[in-house]
């Protein structure tokens, strides 16, 4: 079954409006043959310049997360239909950096995806072991919980795209070899093919994050589980537009 490959930024807590929407010009021209789908996920302020400077491109414009609830007192926290209101298309869910810094868990990475599909937004949902889970074997078990828990009550697991990041390899310049990375996104689709069909595993879009670069993007890309790429550090620079294009 064919699967568009996906490549998509993550600015993190980085980029103003000025320098973003300017590098949005830059890398427009760049990527505007891309064969697969392109976004760029940016800080939830940035949001509506980032979707005036994508206007008319292949770019589209993303949160980095996004709240279950639909309205209320949660204090400094962004709904869904808040994020539709601008466009916006994707929402990363449950990174690595949420659930260390900010005590994310697997239910509330739950809650998220579950008001992002209600709300037509298409969630990210991240998965990924430490370093210390990954050297005692339990990178599997690790994982199979986080998809267990973090897609319960999911109707339509085609509606959503799973990024495998290994913890240890986020920001670090580490990046699982081509092998890692196909074993393990291989058990996530495996494993979504027993908590859902395995006809639907088939199409699940499933991105690789973690150090992924300009010079390591196409063997990554070349592996038969691989379909994408959630990009960090390399989505801040033109690098991004090498990325998007690892098959020219
Ligand atoms: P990195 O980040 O590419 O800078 O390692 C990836 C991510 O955290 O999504």
């Amino acid at each position: 079954m064919s699967r568009k490959p996906f490549i998509a930024g993550n600015w993190k807590m980085n980029m103003t409006a000025a320098s973003g929407a300017k590098l949005i010009a830059e890398l427009a021209p760049l990527v505007k043959d891309a064969d697969c789908d392109v976004a760029l996920c940016v800080p939830a302020i940035l949001i509506p310049e980032m979707t005036k400077a994508a206007k008319g491109t292949n770019i589209a414009i993303g949160a980095e997360n996004v709240h279950w609830a639909d309205k209320g007192a949660f204090t400094g926290e962004i709904s869904a239909e808040m994020l539709k209101e601008y466009g916006v298309k994707y929402a990363i869910i449950g990174h690595s950096e949420r659930r260390q810094y900010f005590g994310e868990t697997d239910e509330g990475v739950n809650k998220r995806t579950l008001a992002a599909l209600k709300n037509g937004i298409t969630p990210i949902v991240c998965v990924g072991e430490t370093l210390e889970e990954r050297e005692n074997g339990l990178t599997e078990k690790v994982i199979a919980r986080q998809l267990e828990f973090g897609l319960k009550d999911v109707d339509d697991i085609k509606k959503v795209v799973i990024a495998y990041e290994p913890v240890w390899a986020i920001g670090t310049g580490k990046t699982a070899t081509d092998e890692q990375a196909q074993e393990t996104i291989a058990f996530i689709r495996k494993k979504i093919g027993e908590l859902f069909c395995p006809m639907c595993a088939q199409s699940v879009i499933i991105q690789y994050g973690g150090s992924m670069n300009a010079a390591n993007c196409k063997g990554l890309m070349a592996q038969p589980d691989i379909d994408g790429g959630l990009i960090g550090g390399a989505s801040l620079k033109l690098d991004f537009a090498q990325i998007v294009n690892y098959n020219k």
